[in-house]
């Protein structure tokens, strides 16, 4: 039998006990859910940030939250916070303003429902070049200068109260 639905199989007989409240096997559940993904060849679909970007209309919402492609278009109507947050971020890059708003554990449970895929590969080593560099120039520029604006006005102080 092909093993994808022998898995899908097994996931479907665990949801429905898991969903009883007599029979509670989550980590087993959990754990079942890791192993078949990686003895199924099944990897995570990837998309570019280009791609990610021209799903920003009404029918269609993409958000890009710590590196994971969420489908939220039928979710925009549901969301707590309002579509209009959503439509905000449609096709963009959304983690510093989901975190921001600091989503409950509930949500971020949820938020898997959504989820179609990855960012590449190669977009997300762009992504984190951009960020070194800018955690790079932080560190070799104002680092630095605010050490020696503090050293002046420590020195300044001294002098000042020397006298
Ligand atoms: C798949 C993505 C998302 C899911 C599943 C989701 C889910 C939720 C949930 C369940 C809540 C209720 C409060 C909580 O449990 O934390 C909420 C509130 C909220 N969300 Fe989202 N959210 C998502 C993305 C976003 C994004 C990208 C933004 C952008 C800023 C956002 C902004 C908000 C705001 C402003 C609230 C209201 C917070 C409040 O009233 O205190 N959400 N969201």
């Amino acid at each position: 039998m092909n093993f994808s639905l022998l898995a899908a199989f097994v996931f479907w007989i665990l949801s429905y006990f898991q969903s009883s409240s007599t029979f509670a096997p989550n980590l087993l559940f959990q754990l079942l859910k890791e192993f078949t993904f990686i003895m199924s060849d099944e990897k995570p679909k990837t998309y570019t940030l280009k791609e990610i970007s021209e799903h920003s209309s009404n029918d269609s919402v993409w958000v890009l939250i710590n590196n994971g492609v969420y489908d939220v278009s039928k979710f925009l109507e549901e969301h707590p916070g309002g579509p209009e947050v959503l439509m905000d971020w449609a096709g963009k890059e959304a983690t510093e303003a989901f975190e921001d708003v600091g989503h409950s554990s509930d949500a971020r449970e949820l938020m898997k429902n959504y989820k179609i895929g990855e960012l590449c590969e190669e977009d997300q080593k762009s992504k984190a070049k951009v960020n070194g560099t800018s955690s790079c120039i932080f560190m070799k520029i104002l680092i630095p200068i605010s050490v020696v604006l503090t050293a002046i006005v420590i020195f300044k102080a001294y002098s000042h109260f020397k006298k």
